[in-house]
């Protein structure tokens, strides 16, 4: 590992994060062509992550997710067939990992403990780590639904240092998510921004202890 701040366990985002929506996307083209679909389905199942949160108003990830579907195509005037959306949602299952990923899990797993925490359901988590085959590397494999609340609440992030019983300073948290990196380093966990796209980190009045372009920038200097 090149020079880190020390800690003892490993926790990740999933979505965006471990593993690609291009493939997701590639699904949006064909049913939406040009209109952006995917952009507009993922702000809206974050929106509405965020206001069932505050609403204390929970439906699951995969309820949400579909709901954000149908909120994003009458958004964009797309009238999808059943069989579409129901391919559309078997999407968020049959994602594949960034091409960095495996290698850098193999790693860090015979170092540290890894985990996942996810605004994902058990369901989803299950079968998308499954096809991604990822699953293996994780120690702990955390839904957002045990506390039926999304992220960036805190009692999400608090799943991880319990199960792991690893005190937030010392977990290195890695997301792509530039609300998650918030709530995150609100929290207290030492933050990792993984900026695949190199876009500008939104001023949330929170920073990341590191920011890498890829997992594998993370531990580029070897173990
Ligand atoms: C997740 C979303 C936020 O995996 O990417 O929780």
């Amino acid at each position: 590992m090149r020079k880190v701040p020390d800690f003892d366990a490993v926790v990740f985002d999933l979505y965006g994060t471990l593993v690609d929506l291009g493939a997701l996307a590639e699904r949006c083209r064909e049913v939406a062509g040009d209109a952006p679909l995917l952009d507009r389905w993922r702000a809206k199942q974050l929106e509405h992550a965020f206001i069932r949160t505050i609403l204390a108003d929970y439906v699951d990830f995969w309820q949400l997710t579909a709901e954000a579907l149908d909120a994003a195509c009458a958004e964009l005037a797309l009238r999808p067939t059943a069989g579409e959306r129901d391919g559309l949602l078997q999407g968020w299952l049959e994602l594949a990992p960034f091409p960095d990923v495996p290698g850098v899990l193999e790693r860090l797993a015979s170092h540290w403990p890894l985990a996942v925490l996810s605004n994902g359901s058990p369901a989803m988590l299950e079968t998308g780590l499954t096809h991604a085959g990822l699953v293996g590397y994780f120690q702990e494999v955390l839904s957002a639904d045990a506390v039926r609340r999304y992220k960036p609440d805190p009692a999400v992030y608090a799943l991880a240092p319990a199960a792991l019983v690893v005190p937030p300073e010392r977990i290195l948290f890695c997301s792509a998510n530039g609300f998650d990196i918030a709530g995150a380093a609100s929290f207290g966990f030492r933050a990792c921004w993984v900026n695949r796209s190199g876009q500008p980190l939104d001023a949330l009045g929170r920073q990341p202890a590191l920011e890498a372009s890829s997992l594998e920038d993370l531990v580029e200097h070897g173990d």
